[in-house]
């Protein structure tokens, strides 16, 4: 009677009136999928949409920053969260009370079904804290000598970007950036680009599968087929990938890929996989080290022996991960592009709107920037809030950073091109 009566208190006081006004407080925590298999078209969406704790007047178009947890994983990291506090002193480490941390175990189970997104055994796949981590698992654990040169390009994250240029500072290495067009539409012109500043010194191609700014996807099975060819090592920033492209990266033929699973695949905030492939996986030390630290079976694991973590976290990931399966991973990616082309579509038609971002069909995907001449972007952010409680994110110069992912509908994107067409139209 206590522990209940204390758990309903917690849930209602520490989630605060938004949440219970919405998912959890209906019942959907659990949701009906089955149900929802009866619907079609934008009315299966709207009942996706509900299975989100966000409020329903409140329009989220900034996934390419963080993702929203689905109300059904956001119980599960609650309820973890809780019974690691309320039965600690059960855990007997013989099998009863629950797992108090992450960062020991193999979580084999996991890491299979990660392998299974994105087409790679589970021995080849690290669970880390985010994309920033996978770079420099991968910066700091290669052997690179003076005089070795980096390809990067200039438009990298700071997490893509920085464990290169300390790598290149420390060990005299050649840091050099690749020009990315804006806005690219030929990917011949990024492959030519990126080939052009290779030499036989070309150790490393670290470049993003997806650009953080525009969204733009490079051609990035052709560029490690060409770096192959020429011995190059090559590491992809799948940072915002994972839940929104297809990701196969036994077909793609990278030497190492990393990503956010916060994002996309709308995980708890602090999950990310770092994927070498096997034929690599020699070259790289273990840079945060534990027990496992020499395990030559189990690479995945060795670099994923980090130390305690928050297994409520971890809990929350693979939720998200059945989540994410329920609905099936190439209607999620179907639908994330349906909705990035429908933006794209209705921003072609205002004057004054320029796209920034590719519009080539294999380039882009779930984010579209975009610019209003006349008008900033963070002007144009405040106004879609102030109007219609919309949120798209600004970035700075470069414009409206705006992200579509399956809890947003076709009529929240038709409410953003209205506004934006006023706007332009008075800019
Ligand atoms: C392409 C890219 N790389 C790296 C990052 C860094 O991600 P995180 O902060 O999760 O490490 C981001 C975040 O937006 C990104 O878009």
């Amino acid at each position: 009677m206590k522990r209940r009566s204390f758990l309903r208190h917690s849930a209602t006081t520490a989630l605060g009136v938004p949440l219970m006004g919405n998912a959890l407080s209906q019942g959907l925590a659990n949701p009906d999928f089955n149900a929802l298999q009866s619907l079609s078209g934008e009315e299966y969406w709207k009942g996706i949409r509900s299975l989100f704790p966000l409020p329903e007047d409140e329009v989220y178009f900034n996934t390419g920053t963080l993702g929203v947890m689905p109300s059904e994983v956001l119980q599960k990291v609650i309820d973890s969260l809780t019974r690691n506090a309320t039965e600690a002193a059960q855990t007997n480490y013989q099998g009863e009370g629950p797992l108090l941390l992450s960062g020991y175990e193999a979580f084999v189970d996991l890491r299979t079904k990660i392998g299974t997104l994105i087409n790679a055994d589970y021995k080849s796949i690290a669970l880390i804290q985010n994309a920033t981590a996978g770079m420099n698992y991968v910066s700091n654990g290669l052997d690179l000598q003076p005089g070795d040169e980096i390809i990067n390009t200039d438009q990298e994250h700071g997490g893509g970007r920085a464990g290169w240029e300390i790598a290149a500072r420390r060990y005299g290495l050649v840091y050099k950036q690749a020009k990315l067009p804006i806005p690219a539409n030929d990917p011949q012109e990024i492959i030519d680009n990126i080939f052009s500043l290779a030499t036989p010194k070309t150790k490393v191609i670290a470049i993003p599968h997806m650009v953080s700014v525009y969204g733009l996807v490079l051609p990035v099975k052709e560029i490690c087929a060409e770096a192959k060819k020429r011995g190059i090592f090559t590491i992809l920033d799948g940072a915002q990938c994972v839940g929104q492209l297809k990701v196969d990266v036994t077909d793609i033929g990278c030497d190492a890929y990393f990503s956010s699973l916060h994002k996309w695949m709308l995980a708890p905030a602090g999950n990310g996989i770092l994927y070498i492939n096997p034929e690599s996986i020699d070259k790289i030390w273990t840079v945060m080290a534990s027990y496992q630290w020499e395990n030559t079976d189990d690479h995945g694991f060795r670099l994923t022996q980090r130390g305690t973590g928050n297994i409520s976290m971890i809990i929350g990931l693979e939720a998200a991960i059945d989540f994410h399966n329920r609905i099936g991973s190439a209607k999620v990616i179907a639908r994330v592009k349906e909705l990035g082309d429908y933006l794209r579509n209705g921003l072609r038609q205002i004057p004054k709107v320029s796209i920034v971002s590719s519009v080539h069909p294999e380039m882009c995907a779930g984010i579209t920037t975009y610019q209003v001449a006349g008008t900033s972007s963070t002007d144009l952010q405040n106004e879609l809030w102030r109007r219609k409680k919309l949120h798209p994110r600004a970035a700075g110069e470069a414009g409206l950073r705006h992200s579509t992912h399956i809890y947003n509908l076709k009529s929240e994107i038709d409410l953003a091109l209205e506004i934006i067409a006023d706007v332009a139209s008075r800019a």
